[in-house]
This record gives C-alpha cells, sequence and structure tokens, in this order.
C-alpha cells in the first residue's frame, strides 16, 4: 500500500514538473498572430500570406536589424500552419505554404542565431479550424516538435473541455519534458478558464510552464491595450506573485508598428509591458516599421528594465484623482522602474509628486534617468517635489536608483 502512495506520488511529481530551465527572463521576439492572423491567401498575397516565406523573412530582419543582439531571438509560428497528419499521424504543415517543412525553418532560424516557436491546440481543431492536439497526440506531437528542433511551443486551448485542459496541459509539459529537448512551453490555459483562482491554479502553471496568457487576445487599438492593462491591474494581487524567472503572466503581444497606437500609446504599452515583467512579442511587420517605432522597440535601458534578473513583476501603486496613474517595478541593485500613464484626453499634464509620496524609503539619495530621452535627473531625496510632464495617452518612465546612502539622526537621540 505504502509502495503504491510513494509510486502515485512519484508519477504525479512527474507529471506535474516542466522544469526545463529555460526562460529566466521574459522571452523576446516575433510573433505572428496579431498582424498576420490566418491569411492563407498566398495567390493573392504572397508577401503577407502565413508561410515560410514570412518567417524567413523575419528571421533575416530579426538577425540583421539589430533586433536578435537585444535578446529578441523567437520567431514563432502561430495557427494556421498545419496542412494535416500523415498515415502515422503525424502533424504535417501545409506543404503548399511551407513546402520545405518546419525542419527547415527551424535550421534557418538557428543558423541565423535565433529560434524557432510553433502553435498547437490542446483540443479537437486549433481555433481556426486545423487539427488540434487531443489528449491520445500529445505525446506524438511533442516527440514531431523536438524531433524538427523546436525551441517554443504555444499551446491554444479551443475546441476543448475544461476536463480535456486539465489533463492535457500537465500531460503536454511531461511530454516536451520526455523528448529531452528543452522546449519553452506557453500556456493558454488560463486564459479559458477565465484566469482567475480557484478555477487557475497559478502554483501548478508556474510547475508546468514558462508563461501563460491570462486573458484575452490582443486586437490592434488603444482600447485594447487598456482593457488588458485595467484587468491586470484590477487583479494584481493575484497576479503579481506568481510571475519570476521560468514563469511569466503573458498579457499578449506588442503591436507597436501597427496601425491601432499612436506615438504616445506605443510608448505607453512597451513602457506598461516592461514594468509588468512581460514576454515582449512583436507583432508587426519587420519590413516596413517606422524608424520611430523601431527605436521604441530596441530601447537599450528599457529592454535592460524588461529583462531585469530578479523578475519581479510591476504593480500598480497610485492612481489620481487627475487621471495619472503610477507604475513600479522593483529590480535588481536596489533600482526600480517607475511608469508614470497619462489617462487624459487634454493636453500635456504636469504631474507633481515625491518619492515619499511613491513610499520610497527616506534613507537614500536617489537619481533618476528619464528612459525615453536619457535625461538625468539627480539628487531626489524623498521630499524633493518633483515634476513630470506627461502626454495625453503616453508616459514618462524613470529608471530610479540610489546613489547615496543618507545618514539619519533619528536613531542618535
Ligand atoms: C525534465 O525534468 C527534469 C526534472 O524535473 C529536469 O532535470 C530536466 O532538465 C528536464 N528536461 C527537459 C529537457 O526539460
Ligand atoms: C471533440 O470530438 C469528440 C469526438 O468527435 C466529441 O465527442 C467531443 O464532443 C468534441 N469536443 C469538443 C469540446 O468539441
Ligand atoms: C495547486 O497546485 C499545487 C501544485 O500542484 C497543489 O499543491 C495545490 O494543492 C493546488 N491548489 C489548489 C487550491 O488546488
Ligand atoms: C513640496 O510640495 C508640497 C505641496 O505642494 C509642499 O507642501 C512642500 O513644502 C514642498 N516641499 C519642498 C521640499 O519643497
Amino acid at each position: 500500500m505504502l509502495l503504491k502512495i510513494v509510486l502515485l506520488l512519484a508519477l504525479v511529481a512527474q507529471v506535474l514538473m516542466l522544469d526545463n530551465g529555460l526562460l529566466q527572463t521574459p522571452p523576446m521576439g516575433w510573433l505572428a498572430w496579431e498582424r498576420f492572423r490566418c491569411n492563407i491567401n498566398c495567390e493573392e498575397d504572397p508577401k503577407n500570406c502565413i508561410s515560410e516565406h514570412l518567417f524567413m523573412e523575419m528571421a533575416d530582419r530579426l538577425a540583421k536589424d539589430g533586433w536578435r543582439d537585444l535578446g529578441y531571438v523567437y520567431l514563432n509560428i502561430d495557427d494556421c500552419w498545419i496542412g494535416g497528419r500523415d498515415t502515422e499521424g503525424r502533424l504535417v504543415p501545409d506543404s503548399k505554404r511551407f513546402p520545405h517543412g518546419i525542419a527547415f525553418l527551424a535550421d534557418y532560424a538557428h543558423s541565423l542565431g535565433l529560434k524557432l516557436g510553433i502553435y498547437a491546440d490542446m483540443g479537437n481543431l486549433t481555433c481556426m479550424g486545423y487539427p488540434g492536439t487531443t489528449l491520445n497526440k500529445v505525446k506524438q506531437d511533442a516527440q514531431t516538435f523536438a524531433e524538427w528542433k523546436v525551441d517554443m511551443l504555444k499551446l491554444d486551448g479551443c475546441f476543448s473541455t475544461q476536463e480535456d485542459r486539465a489533463k492535457g496541459y500537465p500531460m503536454m509539459a511531461s511530454a516536451l519534458n520526455a523528448t529531452g529537448r528543452p522546449i519553452a512551453f506557453s500556456c493558454s490555459w488560463p486564459a479559458y478558464e477565465g484566469g482567475l483562482p480557484p478555477k487557475v491554479n497559478y502554483t501548478l502553471l508556474a510547475n508546468i510552464c514558462n508563461l501563460w496568457r491570462n486573458y484575452d487576445d490582443i486586437q490592434d487599438s488603444w482600447q485594447d491595450v487598456l482593457s488588458i492593462l485595467d484587468w491586470f491591474v484590477r487583479h494584481q494581487d493575484v497576479l503579481q506573485p506568481v510571475a519570476g524567472p521560468g514563469h511569466w503572466n503573458d498579457p499578449d503581444m506588442l503591436i507597436i508598428g501597427n496601425f491601432g497606437l499612436s506615438f504616445e500609446q506605443a510608448r505607453a504599452q512597451m513602457a506598461l509591458w516592461t514594468v509588468l515583467a512581460a514576454p515582449l512579442f512583436m507583432s508587426t511587420d519587420l519590413r516596413t516599421i517606422s524608424a520611430q517605432n523601431v527605436e521604441i522597440l530596441q530601447n537599450p535601458l528599457m529592454i535592460k528594465i524588461n529583462q531585469d534578473p530578479l523578475g519581479i513583476q510591476g504593480r500598480r501603486i497610485l492612481k489620481e484623482k487627475s487621471h495619472i496613474e503610477v507604475f513600479m517595478r522593483p529590480l535588481s541593485e536596489e533600482a526600480s522602474a517607475l511608469v508614470f500613464l497619462s489617462r487624459r484626453t487634454d493636453m500635456p499634464y504636469r504631474y507633481s509628486s515625491s518619492l515619499g509620496r511613491l513610499k520610497f524609503p527616506s534613507s537614500r539619495l536617489y537619481e533618476a534617468q528619464d528612459v525615453f530621452s536619457g535625461e538625468i535627473i539627480t539628487d531626489l531625496n524623498t521630499k524633493t517635489n518633483f515634476t513630470v510632464i506627461i502626454n495625453p495617452s503616453g508616459v514618462v518612465m524613470w529608471y530610479l536608483y540610489p546613489i547615496q546612502t543618507l545618514k539619519l539622526s533619528k536613531w542618535k537621540s
């Protein structure tokens, strides 16, 4: 009896762990979905349809335009790549659009110093109606992806039941582990359960997934950025503590470079996703992106903050009546990132505050660097009044660090 229990526990423990050591900082790269969707019309739109041609062109841009060297290394396929299953039940790509196969694309990505991500669905069909990965296919599909030398799997959850997902996601984690190939695992599971406990067990997720989509798909609009942000803020007491090295909340792709965001809003999405310790998956056309958007996405200090080794997710710490909100993310070496967001729609707003009001300890003298302008704001103690000018639907972002420990007199008397 005891032996049976021990064996059972061992089995459960094995099934529930991913433990691949990957994604100690949030993943960065490019993901096809938001910008290119399920465009399979290669006859009329050969440059933009979901095909190996598109992924090879994006791989070239990632490698040649500075992205890879800044950390944007994942080249991720989403839905609509599957052609069917072969006689042995193995997934095969659409033969017209991916004539050389996925292993070829993985080799191509690797030859450029990139990693390849692929997409499957824990259910009867993918969200767009392609063959899904039912429970009896989990092992085989994991094996296929490993043979192709894929580096990440996004497992969606359309056309499945709650019971199937509860079995299937841990089963896939275990199947990926069993392949022996380190494959980062992105789980859409919580988004299908409403994203919150008790239906979502974040302790379990952190054991089996490297990242997970908690909430709705992003669309190409500022309204969508705000609706996702608001949901993450509303539930930050639940969500903030569950993120960390190797296991991240994913508020979905960056839409910077597309059609829905103004310049200020693009900066705002970048800053907010960075304080949320979010994965930075661009979904835009890297062949035609403007220099201004490249500058936002390639800001080295921004990326350093996003990739901070402590991996602590930030929080909204203040919501003012003036419609200014302040976000803070603790960073290594006692530094922090501060984002001042304006939800106003009138004109640039002069927001005055102090580090004391933002609850920073008074035992330090601080300095800040404006993440976008590079300007240094020095000699800040917690009583110093500062003013930041925040544009409508824009942000000011500071990288703040102590420069001196102050000798306080309070212990003397
Ligand atoms: C599989 O899991 C074990 C222990 O949980 C871990 O040591 C190993 O590195 C994992 N292998 C892969 C390929 O993820
Ligand atoms: C999946 O397919 C099976 C077999 O056709 C069917 O019984 C089941 O209801 C389907 N599940 C969902 C969630 O569509
Ligand atoms: C959540 O999952 C963890 C790890 O598998 C488990 O120990 C814990 O009991 C679960 N919590 C709930 C409320 O089910
Ligand atoms: C900062 O501003 C507040 C309110 O405007 C004021 O009461 C306070 O004296 C100022 N502090 C300093 C150090 O100037």
